[in-house]
């Protein structure tokens, strides 16, 4: 076992948005001790896997690829290997016991302990910081946080999740709710703006249920608040919990043109004996509601959202009921997901009959494929319009591209003679479309002046 720091790290990261910014998070303290990211596992001398539990056999994935991870060990004894995210919370000091060479254990609360936990390894322990310490003795060194090569910031506002949906494992991954003070957060993303960022994403597992811990301020106060920042173009926030949605959040839409036209609005299911059975607090009537209340505050909002099949006890006729809500939000996409039994959850303990799994395979081909029909008529219904792009990475093809509208659809476009920077806006035309990207060309600045997203001509609605 060595004594000194390791000299390069790999992060390998599964899941959601959180993750990859605890991900960051992880990286910005190790680059803060010298130590360098390398994008070759077998290269780095501390290799940090960052898991998710959120669906199937998410433990067993995750040991079999520490296994993988021993091997390269093997012909690097020095190497240091560190288990993160929800997995290692759930399993603890177990995953020491279960496998041999792994060094230390870190859950999604301690993801700021790092750098100690790293220096007690090099002292000899094996550490297992897990469980969830209050947010105020959680580090959130906001400056040390690296963000390279990303086209936008991520702000996390509240960690946790206090909800008890029956099917969820996140409540016991990440904790009860704990919510950062208003000020920390206006300073990170003033913080992030100055780096030159002008896309911000506020993150949170209930993210509209966040309030100020001193003064009681509401999502709706601190939508108001970010998108009034000097220099932001772009804002968006991920996940928002349906019934917590006040009509205060949907007039920031009207009144910020900067919160982009976009937003995931996880459903579930279209049945409200599933909803009920799943522990939602909410009919389709309230999301009916609050689609169309979205609507009329935006045009050319665009929505998505996560539905679970075959959750225990789900008839065909449910089925069939979310089918017909999604014919009727039409949504710019869908995360459809089988329904898997976790460990802890209370669906398995809810006595109903479970959906076999070639029928629950069924029923998501069936959504799928009608999904794919709407969302191929919508975009075909942008050709021809022009979007202000945020470009986020090289296109396949040289002379090429990829970058989000403002409705979050992914677009390929051939730049102009000069590419743009990843993270800046370039005007782009749409000239084609697919149900899952759109292909488009670059507007040179003769034909149209240069704007900014404030500033874009109305987008096209989308019923
Ligand atoms: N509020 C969180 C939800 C995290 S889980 C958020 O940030 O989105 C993400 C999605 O995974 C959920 O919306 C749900 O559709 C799906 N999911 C969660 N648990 C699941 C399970 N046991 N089986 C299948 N899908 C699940
Ligand atoms: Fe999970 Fe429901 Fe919270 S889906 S993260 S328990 S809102």
């Amino acid at each position: 076992m060595t004594k000194d720091l390791p000299k390069r790290f790999f992060v390998e990261t599964w899941g959601c948005q959180m993750n990859e910014l605890d991900s960051q998070r992880l990286s910005s303290q190790l680059m803060q001790e010298g130590i360098l990211p390398t994008r070759d596992a077998s290269q780095a001398d501390l290799i940090l896997l960052n898991s998710c539990s959120v669906r199937e056999k998410a433990a067993h994935k995750a040991y079999s690829r520490l296994g993988e991870y021993r091997l390269l060990k093997q012909q690097r004894p020095n190497m240091l290997i560190g288990f993160c995210g929800c997995v290692a919370q759930q399993e603890g000091a177990q995953a020491l016991k279960r496998v041999p060479d792994l060094d230390f254990v870190i859950g999604p609360a301690r993801v700021g302990e790092l750098r100690q936990i790293l220096q007690q390894r090099l002292l000899g322990k094996r550490p297992v910081a897990t469980g969830f310490p209050d947010a105020s003795d959680r580090n959130y060194d906001i400056d040390l946080l690296s963000r390279e090569g990303s086209h936008k910031g991520m702000v996390t506002i509240i960690e946790g999740c206090n909800k008890k949906c029956t099917f969820c494992i996140v409540p016991s991954t990440r904790g009860p709710e704990q919510n950062r003070p208003i000020g920390d957060i206006l300073a990170e993303v003033r913080h992030l703006l100055d780096f030159g960022f002008r896309e911000i994403e506020l993150l949170g597992q209930t993210v509209n249920h966040w309030r100020d811990p001193g003064t009681d301020a509401d999502f709706a106060v601190l939508l108001d608040r970010v998108a009034s920042l000097e220099g932001l173009e772009r804002l968006r926030f991920i996940t928002s919990y349906p019934r917590d949605f006040s009509q205060e959040m949907v007039n920031q839409f009207a009144r910020h043109p900067n919160i982009c036209p976009y937003l995931h609005l996880p459903v579930q299911s279209g049945s409200d004996r599933v909803l009920k059975m799943m522990g939602r607090g909410y009919t389709t009537e309230l999301y009916f509601d609050l689609v169309d209340r979205l609507r009329n505050s935006r045009a050319g909002l665009a929505l998505s959202t996560d539905i679970i099949v075959g959750f225990p006890g789900e008839t065909q006729q449910d089925f069939q009921a979310t089918l017909d809500l999604i014919s009727k939000v039409r949504f710019a996409s869908v995360y459809a997901f089988k329904y898997s039994p976790r460990p802890g959850t209370a669906a398995p303990r809810l006595n109903q009959p479970e959906v076999p799994l070639a029928e629950a395979d069924r029923r998501l081909q069936t959504l799928f494929s009608l999904q794919k029909e709407i969302q191929t008529e919508l975009n075909q219904a942008l050709v021809g319009d022009i979007f202000d792009v945020l470009i986020t990475s090289w296109g396949k093809t040289p002379g090429t591209q990829t970058g989000r509208t403002p409705c979050h659809r992914v677009i390929h476009f051939e730049h102009g003679s000069e590419p743009a920077a990843i993270g800046d806006l370039v005007r782009v035309k749409v000239e084609q479309a697919y149900a899952h990207s759109l292909i488009g060309r670059a507007m040179s600045h003769s034909d149209t002046p240069a704007v900014r997203s404030q500033d874009t001509s109305p987008l096209p609605i989308i019923t």
